[in-house]
């Protein structure tokens, strides 16, 4: 049944109170999708995911899964159309199309505008630079020969404008010999930051532009893979660090001028600066412990948003660590847990497997989430965790 558009949280909730189900869309059926659907259970709504893959991870948790193209124009527009508030789970969707829904009354968070900044890494970074936001120093470059006018950014970091996830689209360039490993594309050139710690900042915005703001999360990564091997909640920061930490990120999420959930991903470097690396508009692989560990999850806390309700409370109610499970090198196939009997058997353990049938090396598999009052022996636990849980191939078991 139709009910009012969301431009207002009071006619939303009348809406849901006389009217039945919000119809509520996300672009994109990866694991973040999932999460976020499983947390929808709590809510008056009705859920509708667009992807492709019929057999995505979120595709069995949604009321209505619709196959399609998330980064075509009619595929987007033609699945927002029946809805009253679409969200993203990944932002490379088609923001054309999200705009012509917006101009057509449908709620779409975040603002189209501000998905279209960050969506594209040469706009995020000048959005940086034109806010007085502390981040690295960056060129633009629009080709790989354009790599040769800038000497001084090596050690430099190189990264496609659009089109990159999970570290791929990023290169490490040591020095001006490694320039054919750079983009021939519309790219970022950054100085190579003295990193110290990686660590996120967990924002949510709703209509009214209030937030709440979740303790910083340590981001360890794998240099290999590139991906979050394991994370920390809180991170370990000297106040006055925090302190910065927190500010600025607050002022992204401010600037961005859209309500949504955030994730501002920082550098802390050597000597204790603080840079934002790149902020997500959405929810974040930083932020999975918040469901376990937080009063209000990220994922909780991003349908208060799309609904119009009260923000939760993003405080802590245990440290966490969170390991994540990738797929071992060498097996590719029907995915096989081996040990996830023995991690059932801890306390305060919790598996997430993210449903995805096949595994390959590196890819994301699931996480699992460990909470402790004791630092150290999280961290034990973490260890524990990794050196049993591995993802393998039924096939070659
Ligand atoms: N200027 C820099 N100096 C040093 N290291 C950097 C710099 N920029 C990026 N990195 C490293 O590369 C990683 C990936 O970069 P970035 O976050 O920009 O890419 P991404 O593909 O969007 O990654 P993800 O999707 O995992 O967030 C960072 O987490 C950091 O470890
Ligand atoms: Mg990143």
């Amino acid at each position: 049944m139709p009910v009012a558009k969301l431009g207002n949280p009071c006619l939303l909730r009348m809406g849901v109170y006389l009217c039945g189900m919000i119809k509520a869309g996300i672009l994109g059926g990866g694991q973040l999708g999932r999460m976020l659907l499983q947390a929808a259970a709590n809510y008056p709504i009705e859920t509708h995911v667009l992807e492709s893959d019929p057999d995505c991870p979120a595709a069995h948790l949604c009321h209505h899964f619709t196959a399609g193209n998330i980064r075509d124009f009619n595929d987007v527009l033609a699945f927002g159309r029946k809805l009253d508030v679409v969200t993203i789970e990944i932002e490379s969707v088609n923001i054309d199309a999200l705009e012509q829904l917006e101009s057509e009354g449908i709620c779409i968070i975040p603002k189209p505008s501000t998905l279209r900044l960050i969506a594209d890494k040469v706009t995020q970074k000048i959005f940086y630079r034109d806010n007085q936001i502390p981040t690295s120093e960056f060129e633009i470059t629009e080709s790989r020969d354009a790599l040769q006018q800038f000497p001084d950014f090596f050690p430099g970091v190189h990264k496609v404008g659009t089109g990159g996830y999970d570290g791929k689209g990023v290169q490490l360039l040591e020095t001006m010999a490694d320039v054919a490993l750079g983009f021939n594309e519309r790219s970022v050139l950054e100085k190579k930051v003295n990193i110290k710690k990686e660590i996120s900042i967990l924002i949510a915005v709703d209509r009214n532009m209030r937030m709440a703001i979740y303790p910083p999360v340590d981001m360890v990564f794998d240099p290999t893979l590139n991906l979050i091997s394991y994370q920390f909640c809180p991170a370990k920061l000297s106040e006055k660090v925090f302190q910065k930490s927190e500010a600025i990120a607050i002022k992204v999420v401010k600037d961005l001028k859209s309500p949504g959930f955030f994730a501002v991903e920082l550098f802390i470097d050597a000597d204790d600066r603080v840079l934002v690396n790149e902020t997500a508009p959405r929810v974040h692989n930083s932020g999975h412990h918040t469901i376990e560990a937080c009063y209000s999850s990220q994922f909780d806390m991003l349908w208060r948003i799309l609904l119009g309700y009260p923000l939760g409370n993003p405080k802590l109610i245990m440290q966490a660590a969170i390991v994540n499970l990738v797929g071992e090198s060498g097996f590719s196939g029907v995915a096989y847990y081996e040990g996830l009997e023995k991690i059932l058997e801890m306390d305060n353990v919790f598996v997430h497997i993210y449903g995805k049938a096949a595994t390959r090396p590196g890819r994301k598999m699931g996480h699992v989430t460990i909470l402790d009052t004791n630092d150290s022996a999280l961290l034990h636990r973490a260890n524990q965790i990794r050196n049993t849980l591995y993802v393998k191939s039924a096939s070659n078991f």
